[in-house]
């Protein structure tokens, strides 16, 4: 496609300064679509903040930023004309980023993205559809555009769904609330570079999603010698207040948050809220409840023995590893059956 066919590249210029030098450097770069539907703006964020490499090595590197609500300095027709603009003429080519649930009660009245070139109102829900019909990638960022929550937390009157419920695109899934820059970074890369990143069964990328944080946990050993914190803040496993780490698929503990990757949720003493987790946020919570009590072989645990039983299932001859994934197991199992008993949420009695 020659350059003259290409939506206007003067408004990119208006998102930011890192945007505008960008555009100084001609270099092609990947077509991407930033939608942000019902949403805090929380991934967003979490994008702006990433470092090596920063927002502004990835526009002049490698990625061609059409559309942002939160980043465009162009708003009304301007910005919806490179919308529709980039449909035509880049079909095939662009990643669609989409941030946040898709409300789609009362036909999608709950959310507009502006009045299309024709005077019409365009819904969120129709810009999504479209948008996604037209892309060569879809990604839904965040745990609102991945499972739909906590923006279609119940009641839901605004009738919120995940992407993947209205597109009939494959959807590839980058949650965390917010999921961390380098996710976000790493899955549009993988996309641009290599194709599509391989994928678990919710269609998350492995590379960042293929362990369980208490896997990875820097506090496993307390774990399994059974040295529990009880309140917030104590330094040692979190699992008796609450830690949804060993049903929770992230790399949070060595990847790290905080700009320069210096902590994590638990590194700063509190529990991992299961915030990448499909279950996220009304299964997740109350967040300050332990997981149900499990069974293993021969051994009855509860969670104020979990370490002790590790220790028995280790002396019984089950290497610890093995007896770690297995209760991981169970607790996803009596978890998950937890949520058929009680609805939303699984109701635990304190210890
Ligand atoms: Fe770490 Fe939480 Fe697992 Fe304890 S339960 S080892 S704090 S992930
Ligand atoms: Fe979220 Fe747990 Fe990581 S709450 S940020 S997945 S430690």
């Amino acid at each position: 496609m020659s350059s003259r066919t290409r939506p206007r590249r003067a408004l990119r210029t208006e998102h930011t300064p890192q945007a505008a030098a960008a555009d100084a450097d001609r270099r092609e770069k990947h077509p991407l679509v930033w939608l942000e539907t019902n949403t805090c703006h929380g991934n967003i964020l979490s994008l702006l903040n990433s470092q090596n490499p920063d927002f502004g090595v990835l526009l002049r590197e490698l990625l061609d930023l059409y559309w942002s609500n939160t980043l465009m300095g162009a708003k009304g027709f301007k910005s919806i004309d490179v919308l529709e603009k980039v449909m035509v003429e880049r079909a095939g080519e662009y990643i669609l980023v989409v941030e946040g649930t898709v409300p789609t009660a009362a036909g999608g009245r709950y959310a507009y993205v502006g009045l299309r070139g024709n005077g019409e109102p365009w819904t969120v829900t129709d810009a999504v559809v479209e948008l996604a019909a037209a892309a060569k990638h879809v990604v839904a960022v965040g745990s609102c555009a991945a499972w739909g929550l906590p923006f279609g937390a119940h009641p839901n009157p605004t009738g919120s769904k995940p992407v993947s419920a209205v597109v009939n695109q494959p959807v590839i899934n980058v949650p965390g609330c917010p999921a961390h820059p380098d996710w976000i970074i790493g899955t549009l890369a993988h996309l641009v570079w290599y194709g599509i990143p391989e994928l678990d069964a919710e269609n998350r990328p492995v590379v960042f999603y293929g362990e369980t944080i208490h896997n990875l946990c820097q506090r496993r050993h307390y774990f399994e010698s059974g040295i529990f914190a009880r309140e917030i803040g104590e330094p040692w496993c979190l699992y008796k207040i609450g830690c949804k780490g060993p049903v929770t698929y992230a790399d949070c503990p060595s990847r790290q948050w905080s700009g320069e990757h210096l902590n994590w949720p638990v590194g700063a003493n509190t529990p991992c809220i299961g915030c990448t987790s499909p279950e996220f946020l009304e299964r997740t919570a109350p967040f300050f409840e332990h997981l149900p009590d499990v069974h293993l072989p021969g051994v009855r645990v509860r969670p104020n023995q979990v370490g002790l039983a590790t220790g028995v299932a280790t002396a019984l001859g089950i290497g610890l590893h093995l007896a770690g994934s297995l209760l991981t197991g169970r607790l996803q199992k009596e978890w998950k059956k937890g949520l058929g008993k009680t609805g939303s949420k699984f109701r635990l009695k304190r210890k």
